[in-house]
């Protein structure tokens, strides 16, 4: 027998405000066809004035919670993914804790920018195997709203915010992969490719949040190569084949690089859960939210082999395979 962790609830929170992107056409020159063919997005939501990360992860972490019908010190310890902290610090992994009114455990932060959930998840596994929890929340939060140079029409019309949250607790398995819960996982990095995605600020150089900064047609280059290797990795590493998935959950950045690495694993895209259109890209929370959205659909049957696989700045990279 080994320690799996399977997944027991997802939440997900969207601020109210929706800006569709016609809005952008005021502004900038840019169309809402250019936007919609180039990308898929149809519009994304932004947090209110005063609304911070925190807020948008508390409330997904509550609706999964109250999904399960778990109370906050059920939980043994939570990991918040994000790059856009409420502080320098302490953690939002810390403020969720006390939102929670959680009083025991231990929280903390991963940052891995597009990739932070699929980190964090990865890491959480980690936990749960090496006995230091039995239960952990994982969620991924963003507020990129505050980190667009809104002159920039080449990032400005991609990003939204959100927050979603996993509950993962442990479960006992075979070691096949057969098994429910987290069957591999597959994380990388190559710091060599900051430049063509960073964000130009921070507390050890302008002493200011910055803004982010792309050169969006190399980091589409690498997403699309680097993603399907990644799925085609975590696969083998769990024994599976891309016949055997039935559901990808990727992150959500742009339809064209989501559709070239369904194409890749050779998977239909009614296999393909999508959320891009309604949210744009809110980084590190667009594979939780798109979990919790499928969740909230009845769309995953037990039993079900789901991979997510993102990419984010670093370059950072990497992949899940999880039975439902
Ligand atoms: N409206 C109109 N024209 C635009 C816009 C816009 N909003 N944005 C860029 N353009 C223009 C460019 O200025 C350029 O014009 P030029 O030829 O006169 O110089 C032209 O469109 C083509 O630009 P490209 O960047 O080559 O366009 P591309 O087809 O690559 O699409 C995009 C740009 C959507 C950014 C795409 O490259 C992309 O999605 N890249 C990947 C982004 C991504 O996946 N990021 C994930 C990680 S994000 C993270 O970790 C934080």
């Amino acid at each position: 027998m080994i320690r799996r962790s399977v997944i027991r609830s997802t939440g997900h929170y969207l601020p109210e405000r929706v800006v569709e992107n016609s809005h952008f056409e005021q502004t900038l020159d840019t169309t809402d066809a250019w936007i919609r063919d180039r990308t898929g997005i149809e519009r994304r939501h932004f947090a209110a004035e005063g609304e911070r990360t925190s807020d948008l992860a508390i409330k997904a972490a509550r609706a999964a919670l109250d999904r399960a019908g778990l109370a906050a010190n059920d939980i043994d310890a939570i990991v918040v993914a994000t790059s856009t902290p409420d502080l320098t610090f302490p953690s939002v992994a810390t403020m969720v804790q006390a939102g929670l009114g959680m009083t025991r455990g231990f929280a903390f932060d991963v940052q891995a920018v597009c990739a932070g959930f699929v980190f964090a998840l990865a890491n959480a596994d980690g936990l749960i195997r090496s006995e230091q929890a039995n239960r952990v929340l994982v969620i991924g939060a963003e507020t990129f709203s505050r980190i667009m140079d809104w002159t920039d029409r080449g990032t400005c019309v991609l990003f939204g915010d959100g927050a979603g949250a996993v509950i993962i607790e442990v479960a006992e398995g075979e070691g096949t992969s057969d098994d429910r819960g987290v069957l591999a996982t597959d994380l990388n990095s190559d710091g060599t490719l900051r430049d063509i995605l960073y964000v130009d600020g921070g507390v050890g150089t302008t002493g200011t949040a910055g803004c982010l900064r792309m050169q969006g047609n190399l980091v589409f280059r690498h997403a699309v190569e680097k993603l399907a290797q990644t799925a085609h990795r975590v696969l083998d590493k769990a024994g599976l084949a891309p016949a055997d998935v039935d559901w990808l959950v990727p992150h959500q950045a742009n339809l064209r690089i989501i559709t070239a690495t369904a194409n890749k694993m050779h998977l239909p895209m009614d296999k393909v859960v999508l959320t891009v259109a309604d949210h744009g890209n809110t980084s590190a929370a667009s594979i939780p939210l798109a979990l919790s959205v499928a969740d909230t659909a009845g769309r995953f049957q037990r039993g079900d082999v789901i991979v997510t696989e993102a990419i984010g700045g670093g370059l950072t990279w990497g992949s899940v395979v999880l039975r439902w």
